[in-house]
């Protein structure tokens, strides 16, 4: 296949560099269209010697090959990684003032752009507006990670891992060669992420420290893979855009509510939330007066929702993934936990993952083994979030 990489002006710019040896390793041929910011990060030399082909940002370079219309119109996928909000506002204005914009203009092959941004930029209203309208142009955009900006500072807006760019970015082309991406094809798949909050009173409730980033990516991996997603969301941020459909929720019942209305049709369910098992009896209606001394509070069980879900499946055939997050010493308990809930659950396939400090809930990584429902090994996965996700997708899809 013929790609363009085109790098803008980010200090995520380095991470491209890599992204370049992933394309050109599953044995791509790339071009690089810096822009003449993206330079001043990393230089022409290091873009030529990796692709083997000029690295250049401007349209009047080499003119009797009329670069500009020429590149775009050669290639079978564009994407650009890291995509700043400035170059998210040429691409969507239309403008096309260096090679990397005039190449937007012409190609009419998948385009995917990885913004990479701070937070601040990334939420402004004129970068959701530009991002809203190249989506209703057709061009994929690859929702940006949460975690470790440019210093110490920490949000939304930081380049995916390269190679969870490379996966999005090339599923996105239309090939036999692609075939096994789009293998959830036709299939309706619900994930439900995030944590529950059970309400105390009307400011405080109870909940817990899951960040949802697991459950989003099986959102986003499912929808790459072909799937129809819909992602009931419980109390997390970054949600939008990560599914066809995304239900937000914030309590057991609501979720419950959410994943049965949604599940009656669905070929998958995948409970990857963290859901409270217990919620107060009776929230207060209005908030509770420090004055009134410490407050005891009554609680009542909420409804195990995965273990409705296989008592009384929904739907003939329907895959259903649990999730079991554990604590424990050692991996050996962890997973002796897992098989005990694995046989008392019995679901499908229950996904064991070990939890604790800076281990699990929103980290970038993550480390799984997936039980079936007599408890058996069926796979183990470890990486970033996207990776573990498509690992379970491949074992539901073994199923
Ligand atoms: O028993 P435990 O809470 O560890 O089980 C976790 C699994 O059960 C997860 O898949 C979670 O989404 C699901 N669950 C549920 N309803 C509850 C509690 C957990 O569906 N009330």
């Amino acid at each position: 296949m013929r790609i363009i990489l085109g790098v803008s002006g980010g200090i995520a710019a380095y991470k491209s560099v890599l992204l370049l040896r992933l394309l050109r390793e599953a044995g791509h041929s790339v071009r690089v269209i810096p822009t003449a910011a993206a330079l001043r990060f990393v230089g022409a030399a290091t873009w030529e010697a990796l692709s083997g082909e000029p690295a250049s940002a401007d349209v009047f370079d080499d003119v009797p090959g009329v670069p500009h219309v020429a590149l775009g119109q050669g290639a079978d996928l564009v994407v650009v990684a890291p995509a700043t909000a400035d170059l998210l506002s040429r691409a969507a204005s239309g403008r096309a003032d260096d090679l990397l914009t005039a190449t937007l203009l012409t190609a009419r092959c998948p385009v995917a752009l990885a913004p990479a941004m701070h937070t601040e930029m990334w939420e402004h209203p004129a970068t959701r507006t530009n991002v809203a309208l190249l989506r209703e142009r057709g061009v994929h955009i690859i929702e940006p990670a949460s975690g470790r900006l440019t210093g110490a500072d920490s949000g939304s807006g930081r380049l995916p891992e390269p190679a969870d760019i490379a996966r999005e970015a090339l599923a996105l082309i239309p090939s036999s060669s692609c075939a096994k991406s789009q293998d959830l094809a036709g299939k309706s798949v619900v994930v439900s992420a995030g944590g529950t909050r059970e309400p105390i009173d009307p400011v405080r409730w109870i909940g817990n420290r899951s960040s949802g980033k697991q459950g989003i990516a099986l959102a986003k991996t499912a929808r790459t893979r072909g799937a129809h997603v819909t992602l009931v969301a419980a109390n997390i941020e970054d949600a939008e855009g990560a599914a066809d459909v995304v239900i937000p929720v914030e309590t057991c019942l609501e979720l419950r509510q959410a994943v049965r209305d949604a599940g009656a049709a669905a070929d998958v369910i995948v409970m990857a939330a963290a859901v409270a098992d217990f919620r107060p009896a009776m929230p207060a209606a209005v908030k509770i007066k420090k004055a009134q001394g410490p407050a005891s509070i009554d609680l009542v069980e909420n409804p195990d929702i995965l273990a409705e879900l296989i008592r009384e499946p929904l739907r003939a055939g329907q895959v259903v993934v649990g999730f079991a997050a554990e604590t424990g010493d050692e991996t050996s308990e962890v997973l002796e936990y897992g098989r005990a809930k694995a046989r008392r659950k019995g679901a499908d396939l229950l996904a064991v993952n070990v939890v604790g400090e800076g281990l699990g809930f929103g980290t970038a990584t993550n480390e799984i083994w997936l039980l079936n429902a007599v408890g058996e090994q069926v796979a183990h996965a470890a990486g970033s979030k996207r990776e573990v996700a498509d690992a379970i997708w491949d074992a539901v899809i073994a199923l």
